[in-house]
C-alpha cells in the first residue's frame, strides 16, 4: 500500500476478531518498530510482546477495563528504558528521549499494522504501576504505550483534525 494511503487507512480500531496474526506479519510489525529513529541511536526502549490470555486480561484491567485490550491475540507494550538514555544524556535522556524513542517505535508499529491490513489502537490510559507488575518490569522501565493489534471487527472511521492553518505557525507563535 502506498505510504499516504496507509496514513489514511490507519484509524483506531476498538473491536477485534479473535483470529491469530500471521507470524510473518507480526515479525514485519516488530521489524518496523525496530527501524524507528532514536536519540543517539541508543534505542532506549523495550517492547514487551504479550500473547498469554491471562496476562492480556490483566492488562485490560490495568487499562481501566478497555475491553479490546484483551480481545486481540497480540498486545505490544512499548516501554521507555530510562537507564539506557540517561547514561549519555542525563535527565533529558531519562525523562524525554527514552519516552520519545518508545513512542516513535509504537507509531512505526501502528503504521506497519495498518499497511498489513491489521487494526490497532494506541492505549495510553492505564495504571502504570499495575502494568509494570504485569510485565515484571524493573525500576528503570516505564511503560508508555500499549498497542493491541488484530483483525478489525468494525468499519474504520476517520476522525477530524484541526485545520493545518490553525496548527502550523509560520516562523513561530
Ligand atoms: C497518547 C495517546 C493515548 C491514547 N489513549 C487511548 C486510550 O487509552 N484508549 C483509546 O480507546 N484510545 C486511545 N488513543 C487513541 C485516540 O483516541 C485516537 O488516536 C484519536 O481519537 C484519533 O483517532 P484515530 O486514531 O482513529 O485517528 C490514544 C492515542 C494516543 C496518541
Amino acid at each position: 500500500m502506498d505510504f499516504f494511503d496507509v496514513l489514511k487507512e490507519r484509524t483506531s480500531i476498538r473491536n477485534f476478531k479473535s483470529a491469530e496474526l500471521k507470524k510473518d506479519d507480526l515479525n514485519k510489525i516488530l521489524m518496523a518498530a525496530n527501524s524507528a529513529p532514536s536519540a543517539g541511536n541508543l534505542q532506549s526502549y523495550e517492547i514487551v510482546l504479550i500473547k498469554d490470555k491471562e496476562k492480556r486480561d490483566k492488562l485490560k484491567d490495568a487499562c481501566f477495563q478497555q475491553h479490546f485490550v484483551s480481545q486481540t491475540p497480540v498486545v505490544l507494550v512499548f516501554c521507555a528504558n530510562k537507564e539506557k538514555a540517561s547514561v549519555r544524556y542525563g535527565e533529558r535522556g531519562e525523562k524525554l528521549y527514552s519516552v520519545q524513542d518508545a513512542t516513535i517505535a509504537c507509531s512505526y508499529a501502528q503504521l506497519a499494522a495498518a499497511a498489513l491490513g491489521l487494526g490497532s489502537c494506541w492505549v495510553g490510559a492505564f495504571d502504570e504501576n499495575e502494568v509494570k507488575n504485569i510485565i515484571e518490569a524493573p525500576d528503570y522501565i516505564k511503560p508508555v504505550a500499549i498497542l493491541p493489534i488484530g483483525y478489525a471487527n468494525e468499519e474504520t472511521h476517520q476522525t477530524p483534525r484541526r485545520k493545518l492553518d490553525d496548527r502550523v505557525k509560520e516562523d513561530g507563535f
